[in-house]
């Protein structure tokens, strides 16, 4: 048995990467997660490439710094713009995105062969799930969509109710496209299932939560460096701005209590 106790480095731009520590809690619970949430330099979905490339070489090697055996990018957005970047850099550990993964999924959920995507303006733009489907399977039609205010609702909290109903209804009312699966290509998205399944309530919802949670167990398996010790992983998070604000609303996202996270000046 193998107990590799060191922890997995996931990061995102602020809260929305909660929703894969919360699929990894639940898939590998005896591994130690540490979290981090750039809160200051959020949205990254609207940024240059070059900014977000150096954001997420800044994080990569902080957590690398606090000795985690993988990273994981729990952002779609950063996976688009920085994935080869961080593999190249850090060649020492693995380093996955989160569109490979749930591009692999959604390709073994569609029957029609047409998938929508939809995620921040930078994602969509990056074309990154297009290549991912087509590289799967060349006769997948890929729709895509930006819905850039999902993000901001988000980071609010405001995950029900009357304004953000109208917002997917805006986007996504006309968004149809004979599509049977549809990506819900940021990692923040998954918070918004509920209102998003009432406007497409016939379409498949894949969320990169699940399906990286998934690949990220065939890598620790892989690579060996799985944590085989039966005792519950901690959870440590860090941020660049707000952690109380993040401890709050971070506790409502993953449904447990988030320990204090730690303020991240500089790296
Ligand atoms: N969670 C990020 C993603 O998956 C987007 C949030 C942002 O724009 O910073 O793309």
């Amino acid at each position: 048995m193998i107990m590799d106790k060191r922890p997995i480095g996931v990061f995102d731009s602020g809260l929305g990467g909660l929703t894969v520590v919360k699929a990894l809690k639940k898939l590998l619970p005896n591994e130690s997660i540490l979290y981090f949430g750039d809160t200051a330099r959020l949205p990254y979905g609207v940024k240059s490439k070059d900014l977000v490339i150096q954001y997420s070489n800044q994080i990569a090697g902080f957590l690398i710094k606090k000795n985690a055996k993988m990273i994981i990018i729990a952002c779609n957005t950063a996976t688009a713009m920085a994935l080869k970047e961080l593999e190249n850099n850090f060649k020492d550990i693995p380093i996955i995105g989160v569109i490979g993964p749930s591009s692999i999924q959604a390709s073994l959920e569609s029957i029609n062969k047409n998938i929508g995507v939809i995620g921040t303006i930078a994602t969509i733009k990056s074309n990154a799930y297009e290549s991912a489907l087509k590289s799967i399977d060349k006769n997948i039609n890929v729709f895509s969509k930006d819905c850039p205010l999902f993000v901001p609702f988000v980071e609010e909290g405001m995950v029900e109710g009357e304004a953000i109903n109208l917002i997917v209804e805006h986007y996504l009312s006309s968004f149809r496209n004979d599509i049977d699966t549809m990506i819900l290509g940021c990692t923040h998205y998954p918070l918004l299932e509920p209102v998003i399944k009432k406007y497409v309530s016939d379409i498949k919802l894949v969320d990169s939560a699940s399906a990286v949670a998934k690949y990220a167990n065939d890598i620790l398996n892989d690579c060996k460096i799985k944590n085989g010790y039966n005792k519950e992983g901690s959870l440590e998070c860090f941020v660049t701005d707000l952690p109380r604000q993040f401890e709050k609303l971070g506790r409502i996202f993953l449904g447990e209590t988030i320990k204090e996270p730690q303020l991240v000046n500089e790296f």
